[in-house]
């Protein structure tokens, strides 16, 4: 099949549409362990389908869903009735995407630095996915903003992996999400975050044009511009959402159609703040400004469903709050009291 830069322009486009974003529910399924360790849920592949057949299913948290990330279970996964759930996310009018990464592993002569792996045999798991009903993916590079990192041995070499993911998504008319995502759970300062988020860009950047990347056919997952969650002392919103528009600004051409934030660990109403702040203060960028958030989404329906059945219209209201509340942040029109009417 021959790349097709209109369709995924357009489909580029759909994924961060004004006032919608991304879910991130492509957990694996180590991950996904952890987070039902928090709330007492076995980890089955029943209960982690229970969970997010009931997500995919809510109309009132999907109305702000532009596209769900799978994981490579969940593609493959059918609801309790027999619907596929790529189905239900296609009903509630939401693109299906894949994470397409197998994930990180240390990097050589390179203490606490890790490559993100997966390229071999990439070609032909895009050709299934896409066959399964995958419009878009996602690749995740992580660089430690601490002690000296991160070398340029990784943020090159996570680099030309992130640019060749791309191209070969391209190549299978699949919308790639690029995300290289300096870590936040550290004890740096801001600064230190500033200057290695911009560094990544620009050399991210190079690499997929030296791969032939089109931009107008990607959308770019990057971290905010924060203060390490172990920092004595962190940045306010505004300042985080002035730092991470100026780096942007530096750094992604506007031939991007959209940016979608990953949440990285930042509280629930923390994540909406800032990426309200930004659209608030700057309502005409060149591209558009949105979520793609796992844990500041998630978070809420977990605690309130807890893997018992008479808790899912719970753990749907809690989803449909937090999508309604980054939506509203997404077109800069939230506000700090819409979070207290509904507590
Ligand atoms: P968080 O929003 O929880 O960081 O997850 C987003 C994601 O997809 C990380 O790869």
């Amino acid at each position: 099949m021959g790349m097709d830069l209109g369709e995924l322009n357009r489909i580029a486009k759909a994924m961060v549409a004004k006032g919608k974003g991304i879910l991130a529910a492509d957990e694996s399924s180590g991950t996904i362990k952890k987070r039902f360790d928090k709330i007492g849920v076995e980890s089955t592949e029943e209960n982690r389908r229970d969970y997010r057949e009931f997500l995919f299913r809510s109309t009132d948290g999907m109305r702000h869903i532009s596209g769900v990330i799978l994981y490579d279970e969940t593609i493959r996964q059918k609801a309790k009735d027999g619907t596929p759930l790529v189905k239900l996310i296609e009903q509630a009018g939401s693109i299906p995407g894949i994470k397409v990464d197998k994930g990180t592993k240390p990097l050589p002569f390179s203490k606490d630095e890790t490559i993100t792996e997966g390229l071999d045999g990439l070609r032909e798991r895009l050709v299934e996915y896409r066959g399964l009903g995958a419009r878009f993916a996602k690749w995740r590079a992580t660089y430690t903003p601490t002690q000296g990192r991160p070398s340029y041995n990784c943020i090159n070499a996570n680099g030309q992996a992130l640019a060749r993911y791309a191209a070969l998504c391209q190549e299978e008319n699949i919308v790639p999400i690029v995300e290289p995502e300096v870590l936040m759970d550290f004890d740096n300062d801001i600064d230190t975050c500033e200057a290695v988020t911009e560094w990544v860009l620009k050399e991210t950047f190079a690499q997929l044009y030296y791969a032939n990347v089109a931009l107008e056919g990607m959308v770019l997952k990057p971290n905010m511009v924060i203060s390490g969650m172990k920092a004595e002392k962190r940045a306010g919103v505004q300042e985080v959402a002035e730092r991470t528009v100026k780096v942007l600004k530096r750094c992604v051409p506007a031939a991007v159609p959209g940016i979608a934030f990953l949440s990285g660990g930042q509280s629930e109403e923390e994540a909406t703040a800032h990426l309200n702040a930004m659209n608030a203060a700057h309502p005409n960028l060149p591209w558009s400004l949105t979520f793609s958030y796992g844990r500041a989404l998630q978070a809420a329906p977990q605690k309130a469903w807890s893997g018992r059945a008479e808790n899912v219209t719970a753990g749907q209201k809690a989803f449909a709050h937090r999508a309604r509340m980054n939506g509203l942040a997404a077109a800069g029109q939230w506000k700090a009291d819409l979070e207290k009417q509904a507590a």
